[in-house]
């Protein structure tokens, strides 16, 4: 089934602490942004990408888009100061049944979690990756533990989140009605009331956050290449 993607890159990578924009340091001499947007340009059904890109970056993403597989596909649009209003800048260029939102720091996003994603937001109207909390979690007060909570049904939300897209733009103005500022696009529409979806992801699919995160990154590139 055919759907569009909006790529939030218009952050600063504060936490990288690299003094540039994260998604151009090269991960096994590749820019973060082209391991991500490689699964999108080779998926036929993805029709169109909207990139979400600060105005001081845009040149830099051209740059290094010429080329690439997924340019002829890329529609480009200016970021705002949060990752929300970036990704609703990007849903008024968008069209189309499905839209899914993925940030542009996950470069390790499979195809199969992608088709699944896109099957459910057609059928339910929202779906979003996850995968189930590994770790024991507690909730502390200044530090002192108050309960350990329980982790059955608890999930670790990444992205991609897929809706159909009335559902989305309904949810983002709904928002900004309310000057809600949610951290994903599911609580958007959670706060609207209609249901979400979780599509089981896998742990491979990190957000590249801090400078750590770039040695799992060569890892998991590493694992993939002896696998096949
Ligand atoms: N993003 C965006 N617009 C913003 C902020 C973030 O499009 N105003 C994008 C980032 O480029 C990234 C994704 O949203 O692809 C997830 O955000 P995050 O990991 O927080 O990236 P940054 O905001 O760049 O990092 P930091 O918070 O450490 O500054
Ligand atoms: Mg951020």
């Amino acid at each position: 089934m055919d759907y569009q993607v909006i790529i939030p890159a218009a952050g600063s990578g504060k936490r990288m602490g690299a003094g540039r924009n994260k998604l151009f340091i090269e991960v096994t001499g590749k820019p973060v942004i082209l391991h991500t947007l490689d699964v999108f340009a080779s998926d036929l059904y993805c029709k169109k990408i909207i990139l979400a890109v600060q105005p001081n970056d845009e040149n830099h993403f051209k740059d290094i888009l010429a080329g690439h597989p997924g340019n002829g596909k890329i529609d480009f649009v200016y970021g705002g100061h949060e990752r929300q209003h970036s990704v609703y800048n990007g849903l008024k260029a968008a069209s189309g049944e499905i839209i899914l939102v993925h940030d542009g720091a996950r470069p390790f996003i499979r195809q199969h979690t992608i088709s699944r994603l896109v099957q459910s937001a057609h059928d339910n109207g929202a779906a979003i990756a996850a995968v189930p909390v590994k770790d024991t979690i507690k909730r502390a007060d200044q530090n002192q533990v108050v309960e350990t909570v329980d982790r059955l049904g608890l999930w670790q939300i990444q992205t991609p989140q897929a809706f159909r897209l009335p559902i989305l733009i309904r949810a983002h103005e709904q928002a900004i009605e309310q000057d809600y500022l949610g951290t994903d696009e599911a609580s958007l529409v959670e706060k609207v009331g209609l249901p979400v979806m979780i599509i089981e992801s896998d742990y491979d699919n990190i957000k590249l956050t801090t400078p750590e995160d770039l040695y799992f990154a060569e890892a998991i590139l590493a694992k993939r290449k002896n696998l096949g």
